[in-house]
């Protein structure tokens, strides 16, 4: 028996989804731009994908613009909004320090470039307090991305606050949607912001398949240029199976929120207090609330969270020791760092997070063998000492 509870890092596809992914494959292959029938059966299956997904995000159909995922919606809200704005002289930047590195590392190339950029700090609660914003914020400030739940820890950011803060000095409002797009209500319009990433393989879609939600009248440039594809947005055929995939995904996420947040939230939380009762030396990282449910990053003194990650997979449990991209590497998390804790705990820390797999008797069987492993670890640990 195999456990998984890394679905922050990816999703298994939902056999519904697949079939859809399958038929588009197989049945529809034709080039959704082409004015004959095969072309308007694939442009068909691309306008329902647009109604669920923005159906799933509270916007307008012709707000969505289809990418290759999370990464590439990041990329063009930055880069294009940026470049949009660059005639206006507003030359600045900001963004959180716990970003994703699809956000974290296109600022630094966009710095390479001369615009000047901040990042906010975050205290050890993992959440941007708005002030930090009003303080960093000037006439100047072009665009804000602030992600709206963290991938490592879970926590949900003050977006609504924070995008107020933004579009009263004149700057567009970023956030990155991926971690919480298919686990609590993302509502772009209640939010305020102008621009949102989501990427279907986080809610049991396709890997490769993602959308930039883009505000009727927001300026962006497009960074993938060619052909009038989206809307002159973005340039290239598009992935029929991928995005027919992203759609059915959202809608089945859609339907099922609220329930499966209340689930997902009761196995977490009755898994995180059973940790940190029979575990001694152990502490959840960041803010208990506001987070998303299924969300749990846990430190255990004495241990390196890369032992720890092998040892529960020696056990048939997979876990993380924070985002997929930075894990195969000893660097610590970026956002344990930023959170301000100390570099033992950076490293001492591992990622649960539950999904539609997951059942109570997973949990029960992982805190049944967590003890034992933990106190293993700690043996030979403190024997190397
Ligand atoms: C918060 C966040 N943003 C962006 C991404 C990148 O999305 P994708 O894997 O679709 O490129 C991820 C994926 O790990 C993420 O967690």
């Amino acid at each position: 028996m195999r456990i998984y509870f890394d679905h922050n890092a990816t999703t298994p596809v939902d056999p519904a989804v697949l079939e859809i992914v399958i038929h588009a494959l197989r049945d529809e292959f034709g080039n959704a731009s082409s004015v004959h029938h095969f072309g308007q059966r694939a442009k068909a299956m691309l306008d329902d994908a647009r109604t669920a997904v923005s159906a799933l995000l509270g916007g307008e159909p012709s707000e969505v613009v289809f990418t290759s995922g999370g990464t590439e919606a990041d990329n063009f809200a930055l880069r294009g909004v940026a470049e949009a704005l660059e005639p206006t002289g507003r030359k600045h930047l900001i963004a959180s320090a716990i970003e994703h590195e699809a956000v974290l590392v296109t600022l630094k190339a966009l710095a390479r470039r001369g615009w000047r950029t901040t990042l906010l700090p975050v205290g050890q609660s993992g959440i941007v307090a708005p002030d930090t914003l009003a303080d960093a914020i000037t006439p100047d400030t072009a665009l804000v991305s602030v992600m709206h739940a963290n991938n490592e820890i879970g926590t949900v950011q003050p977006i609504g606050r924070l995008a107020r803060i933004a579009h009263d000095a004149g700057a567009l409002f970023h956030t990155d949607a991926v971690q919480s797009a298919g686990k609590i209500r993302v509502d772009v319009r209640a939010l305020g912001v102008d621009l949102a990433s989501i990427s279907a393989h986080k809610f049991y879609g396709p890997k490769g398949a993602g959308a930039l939600w883009v505000r009727r009248g927001t300026r962006i440039s497009a960074i993938l240029t060619g052909g009038k594809h989206e809307r002159s947005r973005r340039a290239g055929t598009e992935n029929v199976a991928g995005i027919a995939g992203l759609g059915a995904a959202a809608q089945r996420a859609a339907g099922k929120l609220d329930t499966e947040a209340a689930r997902l939230g009761a196995l977490r939380d009755r898994l995180e207090s059973a940790v940190l009762a029979t575990v001694p030396g152990t502490a959840v990282n960041g803010d208990r609330e506001p987070r998303v449910p299924n969300t749990t990053n846990i430190s255990f003194e004495g241990i390196e969270a890369e032992s720890l990650l092998i040892a529960l997979d020696l056990e048939g449990i997979a876990v993380s020791t924070g985002s997929a991209c930075s894990s195969g590497t000893l660097e610590p998390s970026h956002v344990l760092r930023a959170m301000g804790l100390p570099t033992h705990r950076t490293q001492n820390s591992i990622r649960l997070s539950l999904g539609a797999t997951n059942t109570e008797a997973e949990v029960d069987v992982f805190l049944e063998k967590l003890p034992r492993v933990v106190a293993k670890l700690r043996t030979v640990t403190g024997a190397r000492r």
